[in-house]
């Protein structure tokens, strides 16, 4: 019964034992580590979807999304210092819940990964070519060449370009030092805070009337598209081994860089709305326009022809905002900053994918080809030339919301998987020590699992059905592949998360403090 394919985790932890990382990360390191995978598209771009999703009502949409998140991280916490060879959901469901489950999560994490790398591809080409537009060059790429054809282009070459330089840089093997995390955070800080310094004073309390004008379910609708901007704190959870004093700091720094995040969101929106208003463009029956449609895009060419550039159309909000009021400059350098620190997301979510199907491959699930390291770059290029090749098709043809809709539906299933792992694992494993334990997981495991739900049933209804037509694909593949060839089937015993075989995630952050992530590179 493939259920019950379970991987031990004392076997997982016996691995984690035999690495035994120095513990050198303190609070302040790991907040910055999870600031830094958390401010990118969703904030410098969604901040138009959420506003045309919501209207004002968006600041309650950052507040419902950080909370969904907030108890996701505690659950995480959990897992994370109970398992902390991987931070991937997918070791975890492979040890509590089995195979088949496990497979659909790593399945569904492909969505979270690759699908997030080509929704921040896209924000960042918005970015990108604003900033040449605005720039004294006055380059102007014309719309169909960056646009995908769901937004009435053709395809975005700038995405494509992006995709293929963070791509060639993986294969070669770049990584973030933790000091070059800690610049492009700065830079992403100061960018927002310049943002609000500048857009809250000249505020417009009329703008902020009417406040919910789709009502509350715009609001929630808002919100599921607009968890994107959260997405990446699990950066936190994956760095547990290597954190001093987890008990406390794991959940300190995950909540404390979720609630950091969520004041600035909070006060970018209120700086966007205040400055220029956020209401939402509507067809004739009085529903909103669909961010991305062609529909929404035709309407915004019309506007934009009669002089009216409303926020909810623009593909650089930040930007645009500070321009509309007069800081031309300013909203430039808000765009260079976003042009200067997105990448460096795609760079992670990239790496966290490939990571993702190298483990799989390992354990024999995906066909062992994925998982060959290159012999000078000691990276698994195969599989992150694939991935490269994937997120870069998405990001040429397919626009921001989109993508980051679809990624959400499969982060909120991985989430959701979390908190059920955390509660059997109380449940069927109640001796095993918890370096950190999530508190009132009777309250906060239920609460995650139900906002996970509700977001994903408010999600657009093509991002809901992406994931079970995915998931089946999926299904399809396993039973065809990685049921026969499984290694726990096959008795075949395989390093638990591959650890030992390419650089953890965390590394991205803490690669140059040569602690455990150079020692787990050797020859396949
Ligand atoms: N939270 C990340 C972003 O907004 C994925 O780009």
């Amino acid at each position: 019964m493939i259920f019950w394919r379970v991987k031990s985790l004392d076997t997982i932890l016996a691995t984690a034992e035999k690495k035994s990382l120095h513990r050198s990360l303190g609070v302040w390191q790991l907040t910055l580590l999870g600031v830094g995978a958390i401010i990118g598209t969703g904030i410098f771009v969604l901040t138009a979807e959420a506003a045309q999703k919501a209207g004002p009502g968006m600041m309650i949409a950052f507040v419902i999304a950080g909370f969904v998140c907030a108890v996701a991280a505690l659950c995480y916490s959990e897992l994370s210092s109970m398992v902390p060879v991987s931070g991937s959901a997918y070791t975890y469901s492979y040890a509590v819940l089995g195979e088949l489950i496990a497979w659909v999560v790593g399945w569904a994490l492909i969505l979270e990964y690759s699908v997030a790398a080509g929704a921040v591809a896209v924000g960042w080409s918005g970015y990108f070519v604003g900033l040449l537009n605005h720039s004294d060059l006055g380059i102007e790429i014309p719309f169909a060449l960056a646009n995908g054809p769901f937004a009435g282009g053709i395809i975005n070459l700038p995405a494509v370009a992006i995709c293929i330089l963070v791509t060639s840089l993986l294969v070669i093997g770049t990584r973030e030092s933790a000091a070059f995390n800690a610049v492009l955070v700065a830079v992403k800080i100061a960018a927002l805070s310049v943002f609000i310094a500048l857009a809250l004073p000249v505020s417009d309390i009329n703008h902020f009337e009417p406040f919910l004008p789709l009502g509350t379910s715009g609001v929630v609708a808002a919100a599921a598209s607009i968890f994107f901007a959260y997405v990446g704190f699990d950066a936190v959870s994956t760095a547990a081994e290597e954190t001093k004093n987890p008990q406390r700091n794991l959940p300190i720094a995950l909540v404390g860089s979720l609630m950091l995040c969520t004041v600035f969101y909070l006060l970018v929106s209120a700086g966007v709305i205040g400055a220029v208003g956020a209401q939402p463009l509507i067809d004739a029956a009085g529903e909103g326009l669909a961010p991305g449609s062609t529909l929404m895009a035709e309407q915004c060419s019309l506007l934009a022809a009669a002089g009216e550039q409303p926020v909810v159309c623009s593909q650089e909000a930040l930007a645009h905002v500070l321009r509309q009021i007069g800081w031309e400059k300013a909203g430039n350098l808000i765009g260079l900053a976003a042009f200067l620190a997105l990448p460096s997301v795609i760079l992670m979510m990239l790496f966290g994918q490939t990571r993702i199907f190298f483990v799989m491959s390992r354990d024999g699930l995906l066909p062992e080809v994925l998982s060959h390291v290159h012999p000078r770059f000691k990276t698994p290029h195969i599989v992150t030339l694939i991935t490269g090749m994937v997120v870069t098709l998405t990001a040429a043809f397919l626009p921001v919301g989109k993508l980051a809709n679809i990624s959400n539906s499969g982060t909120l299933f991985a989430f959701l998987v979390v908190a059920l792992t955390v509660m059997i694992l109380r449940v069927k494993d109640k001796k095993r020590i918890r370096p950190f334990k999530t508190p009132a997981i009777w309250l906060i495991g239920p609460l995650a699992i139900t906002g996970c739900i509700i977001l994903f049933l408010f999600l657009p209804l093509d991002a809901k059905l992406v994931f079970p037509i995915w998931t089946a694909i999926g299904l399809v593949f396993y039973f065809l592949y990685g049921y026969r060839k499984s290694h726990v089937l096959l008795g075949i015993d395989t390093p638990s998360g591959g650890e030992n075989l390419i650089e953890p995630i965390r590394s991205l952050a803490d690669c140059d403090e040569g602690n455990g992530a150079k020692e787990n590179n050797p020859a396949p």
